[in-house]
């Protein structure tokens, strides 16, 4: 009676997701910052723990933990190393910590739609990128796309200049530093999670986020609108630690490994649908959406261009080109 009672008080205290995993699986935790559902990432690693948890029963489990709840981005790299977790996907903009290279994708205009951002991603440049971190123990397992980014603020935008004097939050990036500053606004880094009060209190005045985002987040409740300048790509790494995936047997890593590509084909086809049924819900909310016309749309372009330049010696120039020659 004693150890039933020991058993059931230690099951009540356990965290909830852990009572999936059996003894002998090996754990598999996803940590991630943003909304656990109708989020192309939220969805993609709920789809991806479905599919392990069914298919390597007995062997692997896999556990999603959404909202920041675990860890930020910055934490989270460090947790993998450290063995805490064992999948993350922050966005491309958040390794610079690491690696130089994915400064490409915060190129603003760099990609003109997400087939763009899909075709270079799949090319051999792209796919080289996956491995641009091994020196310091992290192996990209895929891109998640999530959307292209649009601007906000407590203002309407329809030129750069209209953003001239703003602070605008910005993920851990130097490109989108340079090209806020390229507006003539203020740039200010902050974690995901504390962007919506930071737009509340006045703390900053706009940010530049997908549509999934800026809705999930309810950014738009606190901005006068968002202006349609898809300036940006919002894309993931779904990233683990290469010591994690090479202390797996040959098999579990093959099947672990397939699931894995099979969720990503999957994921980002869903990307420009469900991006704009986050765009439509921000309008059926009230929220103004303004487009630009094409001389608006190329003042934006101008006013960034000099950002490639100076960047160009981190990225390499026939990365730029092999990433421009995707539009095509
Ligand atoms: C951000 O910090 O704005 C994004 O990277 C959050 C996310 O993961 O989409």
């Amino acid at each position: 009676l004693l150890a039933a009672t020991a058993a059931v008080s230690f099951a009540l205290a356990g965290p909830a997701l852990a009572d999936d995993c059996q003894d002998g699986e090996i754990v598999i935790k996803f940590s991630h910052v943003v909304a656990g559902s109708g989020h192309p990432k939220g969805d993609a690693a709920t789809l991806l723990a479905k599919r392990i948890n069914e298919e390597m029963n007995g062997k692997a489990c896999m556990q999603v933990f959404p909202n920041s709840q675990l860890f930020d981005d910055d934490k989270v790299m460090e947790a993998l190393l450290l063995g805490d977790v064992q999948l993350a996907a922050p966005s491309l903009s958040k390794f610079e910590a690491y690696t130089l290279k994915f400064r490409l994708f915060d190129l603003p205009f760099l990609f003109q739609d997400l087939e763009a951002v899909d075709r270079f991603t799949a090319s051999d440049a792209g796919k080289d990128l996956l491995n641009s971190m091994t020196d310091v123990g992290y192996l990209g397992l895929g891109y998640w796309n999530s959307g292209l980014k649009q601007f906000s603020a407590n203002k309407p935008l329809l030129l750069p200049t209209d953003a001239k004097g703003l602070k605008f939050r910005i993920q851990t990036s130097d490109v989108a530093e340079a090209m806020i500053a390229a507006m003539g606004a203020n740039a200010q880094k902050l974690a995901f999670k504390e962007v919506y009060g930071a737009l509340q209190t006045g703390v900053v005045d706009g940010q530049e986020n997908s549509w999934s985002n800026i809705y999930t987040q309810k950014f738009f409740e606190v901005q006068d609108g968002i202006t349609e300048t898809n300036h940006q790509v919002l894309a993931y790494l779904l990233v683990t630690s290469d010591e994690w995936l090479n202390s797996l047997e040959p098999d579990v890593r093959e099947q672990f490994l397939k699931i894995t590509e099979e969720v990503t084909a999957a994921a980002n086809a869903e990307v420009a649908n469900m991006e704009a049924q986050n765009r439509q819900r921000i309008l059926d909310a009230g929220s103004t959406i303004r487009e630009l016309n094409a001389d608006q749309r190329k003042a934006w372009m101008d006013a960034m261009k000099p950002v490639w330049e100076r960047f160009e010696g981190d990225i390499g120039k026939e990365l730029i080109d092999a990433a421009v020659a995707a539009n095509n």
